[in-house]
């Protein structure tokens, strides 16, 4: 069995990237595959000044174990002008090759405005530059705010199948990359 770590880019408490990142874990869930949330929201991460420790924040080191640990990760972020938002980057540069170097990833950006692949593309350079492996199938919701019911559930049936798509590309590649 695979383990998925998924982590949110975004620490607003109705996040739709954290309503999306939570069906896609869900989908990677009902296809076999252990999965763990990081919810940022939750934890106290200071921002990288690149040392090694920082002992005032056990959560680096909760941050790094968890991911280190996985398989495969579900990054899901906001498009903030134009790019991944200071979250999530702040979240990879707290870790390194020990951690990400090996991993396989699947994208998912939330946009307020009109769909578009920019977050998604600078997202696959920077898991590029830490030697992780994404998959090509990855999901961008435009006009966040009309794409979800209040119980957090996606109105777009299609949407809803790109998230199938999604997490059985995940689950397969890093199953197939990971040996397991
Ligand atoms: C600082 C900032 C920059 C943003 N830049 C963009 C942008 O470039 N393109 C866009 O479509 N929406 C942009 N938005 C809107 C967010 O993508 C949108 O509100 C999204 O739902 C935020 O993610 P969240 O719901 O997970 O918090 C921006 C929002 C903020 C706060």
């Amino acid at each position: 069995m695979v383990k998925i770590v998924g982590i949110g880019g975004s620490l607003r408490w109705e996040s739709y990237s954290q309503q999306a990142l939570k069906i896609a874990a869900q989908r990677v869930e009902v296809l076999g595959a252990e999965v763990e949330i990081l919810d940022l929201r939750q934890m106290r991460l200071p921002f990288c000044d690149g040392g090694k420790e920082y002992p005032d924040y056990p959560d680096v080191e909760k941050l790094r174990e968890t991911v280190k640990q996985a398989d495969g990760l579900i990054l899901a972020t906001p498009e903030y002008h134009g790019s991944v938002s200071g979250v999530i980057k702040n979240a990879l540069d707290l870790m390194s090759f020990e951690q990400l170097d090996g991993k396989v990833a699947g994208l998912i950006s939330v946009l307020g405005g009109q769909v578009n692949s920019n977050a998604l593309n600078d997202l696959r350079l920077i898991m590029r530059w830490v030697h992780a492996w994404v998959i090509p199938e990855q999901i961008a919701i435009g006009q966040a705010w009309g794409a979800f019911n209040e119980e957090g559930k996606l109105l777009d049936e299609k949407l809803s199948q790109r998230f199938d798509g999604f997490a059985q590309s995940l689950v397969d590649n890093t199953t197939k990359l990971r040996g397991n």
